[in-house]
């Protein structure tokens, strides 16, 4: 089954949502409960991830100084203004499986002395006939210092990913003192201050490798707790308070979880002491890594549905890691996730998995941080994979050309979450009614508290019907309301690098006012509203 036919799509009602208002018969209803609280949602929900792999690090985030690319001390300007905008709370760095052979050491001291080293991705078949560059053989121009000026640049805080495969504890704890020693107190404090950095970073977040399930190690999970503990324990402070992220498991690997968390406590449950997070990873890949661009009507809705699949993993994992866990100290961070589909190799050479994300990937991207804020007691950090030309990304560059993507525009609309109360919101709607994709809701979506605001963001997954919706917030009115609506023409709409403004959010200031708010949510989009409450 078939392309979406363009006229339908344009025919079914994506005039936004002013025409229904009209004469408004509801068929979904929205009850928002203000005084029924999930949690304040953490800020860091919202953090992204670079690895050095493909077109991240080297022409994304970094040109160097002697770029005639716009850079501030090597960092493309163009990324830092407008990743600014979407107030980032925190970035992770330098990978993914990258991590688990990176050398932190290769990465500091001055720039044209540091050693070429083998990517880890260079192995893979994509980029064996590519020529050589950074994407395959590491400059390490780009290293500790170069990603704290990075985080400095756009307000975020660092989240380093340690190897654990094949760097020792020792290499672990030096990286710590490396960043957080206080100035002129040790030698490695010294060599940070040569770097042009004397006052200390300092790094509060520290994931200890990364899948260790897979390529950080092939460990079972009783094996990896193990080597966690080893890692760390005893680790000078310097003042930080320091938050370690357990290598957490692979999608609904629940054998993972319980054997990880029953071995950690075999000596005490101090091991979790300093265990802040434990990092699930969800992809929800097309089958076989299907086209980012060309897909079906059968393809949106089947990744839609994996996409929701997420609130299943977190309530899985969280019941099995509370069974030793009991107070739940330990948070889940969800520190890769997204879709993923097959490299389009006409963005730039060696952008191993570099695409066009469309307004499917928007509505992905929609989906996944509702399940977020629905689960704000349980998920204390997640970080979208990856920030640029890489995967779910936000940002694709090539040389000197620029663009935003769809899901950028879903990072600036949900960024008002950030910090607010997540409340229990009930979504009636009827299921969307396509064969193969059972129960997938046919609307979904979170709502935030600010005092007397709500955000409430809401994704309708359906290519053809507009809900029309009545919104109801439990003892309170609604005095006023702002939309701001991404959709398109056409649910394979995406920007590039000439159309950079293709999709893009639209403002409805009218969406109205009263209790119940009448809404009308158009197909296949991504919808906050901003409600001001009496
Ligand atoms: O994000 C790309 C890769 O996906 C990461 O390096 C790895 O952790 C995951 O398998």
């Amino acid at each position: 089954m078939n392309r979406v036919d363009r006229r339908q799509f344009l025919l079914s009602g994506l005039a936004l949502a002013a025409a229904p208002r009209l004469s408004f018969s509801a068929s979904a209803r929205i009850d928002i409960l203000p005084d029924e609280p999930i949690g304040t949602i953490n800020r860091n929900v919202y953090g992204h991830f670079t690895e050095h792999l493909g077109g991240c690090i080297y022409d994304g985030v970094w040109v160097g100084p002697d770029s005639k690319i716009p850079n501030i001390g090597g960092i493309r300007k163009q990324l830092v203004d407008r990743l600014k905008r979407l107030n980032p709370p925190v970035i992770r760095w330098p990978g993914g499986c990258f991590a688990d052979t990176y050398n932190w050491r290769d990465g500091v001291g001055p720039r044209e002395r540091r050693p070429r080293r083998t990517n880890f991705w260079t192995n893979t078949p994509y980029l064996w006939d590519a020529p050589n560059s950074p994407r395959k053989y590491e400059p390490n121009e780009f290293g500790t210092n170069e990603f704290m000026h990075f985080c400095r640049l756009v307000g975020a805080e660092p989240y380093f990913a340690a190897n654990l495969r094949s760097a020792t504890a020792r290499d672990f704890y030096e990286w710590i003192e490396y960043c957080n020693a206080p100035s002129g107190t040790t030698t490695l404090a010294d060599l940070r201050a040569q770097g042009g950095d004397a006052n200390p970073f300092p790094v509060r977040f520290w994931g200890v490798g990364n899948e260790s399930w897979g390529c950080g190690g092939n460990f079972t999970g009783a094996e990896y707790a193990v080597e966690y503990r080893r890692f760390t324990e005893w680790i000078p402070r310097y003042g930080v308070e320091l938050s370690f992220i357990a290598s957490g498991p692979n999608a609904a690997d629940y054998e993972w979880t319980e054997s990880f968390f029953r071995k950690i406590v075999e000596k005490g449950k101090g091991a979790l002491r300093n265990t802040f997070g434990f990092a699930l990873h969800y992809y929800c890949n097309t089958t076989g890594r299907g086209d980012a661009v060309d897909f079906t009507t059968d393809d949106w809705y089947k990744l839609l549905a994996k996409a929701t699949l997420m609130e299943e993993l977190i309530s899985n994992h969280w019941r099995i890691m509370g069974e030793v866990d009991t107070d739940h100290r330990v948070k889940l961070v969800v520190d890769e996730w997204g879709a993923w589909h097959k490299t389009d190799p006409n963005i730039s050479s060696g952008y191993l998995f570099a695409y066009y994300p469309t307004m499917r990937d928007a509505l992905v991207s929609g989906l996944t941080l509702d399940i977020f804020n629905r689960n704000a007691d349980k998920v204390a950090m997640a970080n979208d994979a990856q920030l640029i030309n890489n995967i779910n990304t936000l940002f694709l560059a090539a040389g000197d050309r620029f663009t935003v993507t769809p899901i950028y525009h879903v990072f600036d609309m949900y960024a008002s979450h950030q910090g607010g109360t997540a409340v229990r919101t009930v979504v009636s709607a009827p299921p969307v009614a396509h064969p193969g994709v059972p129960g997938l809701s046919g609307l979904a979506g979170s709502c935030s508290l600010h005092e007397n605001r709500a955000v409430l963001t809401i994704v309708n997954p359906d290519i053809q019907n507009a809900q029309n919706t009545e919104i109801n917030i439990r003892g309170r009115r609604i005095t006023n309301s702002h939309a701001t609506v991404l959709s398109a023409n056409d649910i394979h709409a995406h920007n590039t690098f000439a159309q950079p403004n293709a999709v893009e959010p639209k403002q409805d200031s009218q969406a109205g006012s009263g209790s119940p708010l009448n809404y009308s949510f158009a197909p296949a989009s991504v919808t906050r509203l901003a409600l001001e409450l009496a």
